[in-house]
């Protein structure tokens, strides 16, 4: 062609081009669906109902196995031997990419020519009792190295030694009564409280504020041993020998302890280790029952109450001090446990959205572990690794979900959820203007009994259609759904008839996006049946007996469980990130606000003559929750007349959804918790575990009848409602029309 002039060289590819548009043309017309969107979602509920039946009981073992064979402490070699087995095995699934994303942040170990251990020391100065230095190794993993011994993460160092007083589970309560009840002042002395119903670290800052120069943490068999069950090897108690370590940090959401705020890179300002964000300003130290019993049985002092007695053969005298042969005799902590910054490593796995690639739906859980973690977390990580398996098989028969999928296995959560945090930090501008939803992935199993769910409130309408497309994993139940066999077992019965869904608080890697972003945010696992079982976690947890053998031997033999949490885990990602519309209510959310708002307003009004007195109204609150019901009722009104055939329409009411959460964030944070932004939901401040609605209002009223200044705390308790009502009202502004 190239000798013909160009005008006629411009008529033929414009004949071309036509032809070709009008021929493409008639194609499309012809092949168009005549609900393109009916046709869509059919397709896409194909693909959940493969995607969920590829994940497989069988594969979810082998994973476990080959996951849990050495431990694989944060910060060790064998712990990036992992992440870089995840990481290709990721990329032999068939996921678009997959990286190591790393951070240099504080870790704590101890001494290894310098154990740690507790003594009582007699008169003389003789330590006449020293605790052991490790746990019995269970059978078969004898040869292992690198089993670390039981410690408490982020101690400080020193040998306090002092009269011994026994504070029950070192919960707030506990010290209250201690103080104010008993009479008893602990300045000085050594504390000794029970593991058990709240997280260890608040423990230790009850100590420290008490005045306490140690702190002494042991598991009680009450609390670690169920009726009738024998200890580990035989049954899954805690073996006398065993003990819980842990973290004994008070981070409120830091993460990095010397980089809050920002991610821990090279070339990040550190604070000096002084100034580190909530690290234990005293020795602290966790032991077995068969330690705790030579610690307790000498002990002198008042009788306790009936609810501080564990199930030990000791008297559970509250001290302060020895009787009896140990008259006189003191406890000393040899703490040697060394903060240390460490490498630690994320994956991060990546499946590219076809539609929206960018808006993400995040499903991460924690690779470390104490030692070998064959609940903490690995079950979980082998569930994960089961639905990215299973998600890779369906990209290769011609999947791609609509929204970007990414995968994560954290570093680092024991030590204060810092690999989550350390992503969170570094990538806060995205995710904050591009995250639908994180899912979280931690132990995916901790009793035999049923599901359990913590979610924020948009996604239990979601939580409860994706358990009715699962079967029960449970013997006698074949064709009985999960939902079904949930609902029978733990029946939401005061509020509705429904299985329960409980808030979410803290501990684990969802934290920071919730929390601090305001990403909707789940959680879902198997779990004990909390109203007989009296334990607090399972009874082996952060010890060296969590193995391969207790999952497959005791808490889940066909691994059908593991594969039902497998199937939710999945199936939320899946709905989030391939439905149309996303599948999130606002609705919901507007009930849970109605709900917390009576709960706070009903603690308020304990208190009806301060209330009075201070001109305390909870009226702006609940208008401002009537006027986000009516916002809600309104957006899903609208939602029904959709055109979801319009791209355009399709993403503004989708973004109204995924802004939702981020709505409740309060960049100043919560009082003296700058990194807890949500004004609904925020760990405890007794409790990290436990999650407090309206924590703001809730702080504000704690104790206030012992309130030093009450004009003061009144006072803050009118502005935390006013910061609520105005959140809540504003929340509800973001559901309106937008035109
Ligand atoms: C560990 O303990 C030894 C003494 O046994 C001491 O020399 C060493 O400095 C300690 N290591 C650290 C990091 O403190
Ligand atoms: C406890 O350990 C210390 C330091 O190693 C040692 O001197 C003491 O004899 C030990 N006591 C007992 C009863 O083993
Ligand atoms: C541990 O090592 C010893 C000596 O090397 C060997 O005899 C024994 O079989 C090993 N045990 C296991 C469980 O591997
Ligand atoms: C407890 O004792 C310390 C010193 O022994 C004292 O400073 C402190 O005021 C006491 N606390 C109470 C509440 O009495
Ligand atoms: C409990 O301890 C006391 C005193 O040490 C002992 O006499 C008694 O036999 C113990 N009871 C049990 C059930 O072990
Ligand atoms: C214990 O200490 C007191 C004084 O603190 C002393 O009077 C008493 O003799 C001591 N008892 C023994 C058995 O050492
Ligand atoms: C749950 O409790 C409600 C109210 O008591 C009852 O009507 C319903 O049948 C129960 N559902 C199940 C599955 O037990
Ligand atoms: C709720 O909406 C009404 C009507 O728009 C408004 O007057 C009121 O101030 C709102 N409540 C709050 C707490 O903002
Ligand atoms: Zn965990």
């Amino acid at each position: 062609m190239g000798t013909k002039s160009p005008l006629l060289r411009w008529m033929f590819w414009t004949m071309v081009t036509l032809g070709v548009f009008f021929l493409g043309y008639i194609i499309g017309w012809f092949a168009k669906p005549a609900h393109p969107n009916t046709e869509n979602q059919k397709d896409s509920s194909k693909f959940l109902k493969d995607f969920l039946e590829e994940m497989k009981a069988e594969n979810i073992r082998k994973h476990l196995r080959s996951f849990t064979q050495l431990p694989h402490l944060a910060g060790t070699e064998q712990n990036l031997k992992y992440a870089e087995q995840i990481q290709k095995e990721w990329q032999d699934f068939g996921l678009d990419s997959v990286e190591l994303v790393h951070y240099d942040v504080l870790l704590s170990y101890p001494n290894k020519t310098q154990p740690n251990y507790i003594s009582i020391v007699d008169s003389l100065g003789n330590e006449i009792v020293n605790t052991s230095l490790a746990e019995p190794v269970p059978e078969g993993y004898e040869n292992i190295s690198n089993i670390v011994p039981p410690y408490s993460a982020f101690s400080a160092k020193g040998k306090p030694e002092g009269e011994l007083v026994y504070v029950n589970y070192g919960r707030t309560e506990d010290f209250f009564q201690l103080e104010r009840q008993m009479g008893i002042n602990v300045t000085g002395k050594i504390v000794i409280v029970r593991y058990g119903k709240i997280f260890r670290g608040n423990k230790v800052k009850n100590a420290m504020l008490s005045g306490a120069k140690g702190l002494i943490m042991f598991s009680d068999p009450a609390d670690y041993c169920a009726d009738g069950v024998q200890a580990y090897p035989e049954g899954w108690n805690l073996p006398g020998g065993g003990a819980q370590r842990g973290n004994v940090l008070n981070l409120n959401g830091a993460g990095d302890p010397l980089t809050p705020g920002y991610p821990a890179k090279e070339y990040t300002y550190r604070s000096k280790l002084e100034e580190g964000v909530g690290l234990s300003k005293i020795p602290v130290h966790p032991i077995g029952y068969h330690d705790a019993i030579h610690l307790l049985k000498n002990m002198g002092g008042q009788i306790p109450p009936n609810n501080w007695k564990g199930a030990l053969n000791v008297s559970y005298r509250i001290g302060p001090g020895f009787i009896n042969e140990y008259k006189n005799f003191t406890v000393r902590l040899n703490i040697h446990t060394n903060s240390q910054v460490m490498r630690i490593y994320n994956v991060i796995g990546k499946i590219r959205g076809s539609l929206e690639p960018d808006r993400y739906v995040i499903l991460g859980g924690h690779r470390d572990a104490w030692v070998f973690g064959a609940i903490d977390p690995m079950s979980g990580a082998a569930v994960v690794h089961e639905a990215v398996r299973s998600a890779g098989c369906l990209l290769s028969r011609g999947w791609r979900p609509r929204r970007t999928i990414i995968f994560a296995s954290w570093d680092a959560e024991e030590f204060g959820l810092q690999g989550s945090t350390e992503w969170a930090e570094d990538n806060a501008k995205l995710l904050q203007e591009r995250a639908v939803a994180y899912i979280n992935a931690d132990s995916a199993i901790e009793g035999m009994y049923t599901l359990r769910v913590d979610c924020t409130p948009s996604l239990y309408t979601l939580v409860y259609d994706i358990t009715k497309q699962i079967g029960s994993p449970e013997e006698g139940e074949e064709g009985m759904s999960l939902y079904e066999s949930w609902h029978k077992k733990d029946n939401w019965t005061s509020y509705r008839d429904a299985p329960r869904i409980s808030k979410l608080g803290s501990g684990s890697d969802f934290e920071a996006y919730f929390i601090r972003l305001g990403i909707a945010a789940g959680r879902a696992r198997y779990t004990k049946n909390q109203k007989t079982e009296r334990y607090s976690s399972y009874p082996v947890y952060h010890s060296v007996y969590e193995t391969f053998e207790i999952v497959e031997r005791f808490y889940d033999p066909s691994f059908r469980r593991l594969e039902a949490v497998a199937r939710v885990r999945g199936g939320l990602v899946f709905l989030l990130a391939d439905s149309v519309l996303l599948p999130l209510s606002a609705k919901e959310y507007a009930d849970s606000l109605n709900t917390y708002a009576l709960i706070i307003s009903q603690i308020a009004e304990k208190h009806p003559e301060q209330m009075q007195k201070y001109e305390v109204s909870f009226d702006s609150l609940f208008s401002a929750v009537g006027n986000f019901t009516a916002a809600a009722n309104d957006f899903h009104e609208r939602l029904q007349s959709l055109n979801t055939a319009d791209p355009l329409q399709v993403r503004i009411v989708n973004d109204q959804l995924m802004y939702l959460e981020r709505a409740f964030i309060d960049p100043l944070g919560l009082p003296g918790r700058p990194f807890h932004r949500h004004v609904i939901f925020a760990p405890s401040s007794h409790n990290k575990y436990a999650g407090e609605s309206f924590p703001g209002i809730y702080d504000a009223l704690f104790d206030i009848e012992n309130a030093a200044d009450p004009d003061k705390s009144w006072d803050e308790v009118k502005r935390q409602i006013s910061i609520a009502s105005f959140t809540v009202h504003a929340a509800a502004m973001t559901l309106t029309s937008p035109a």
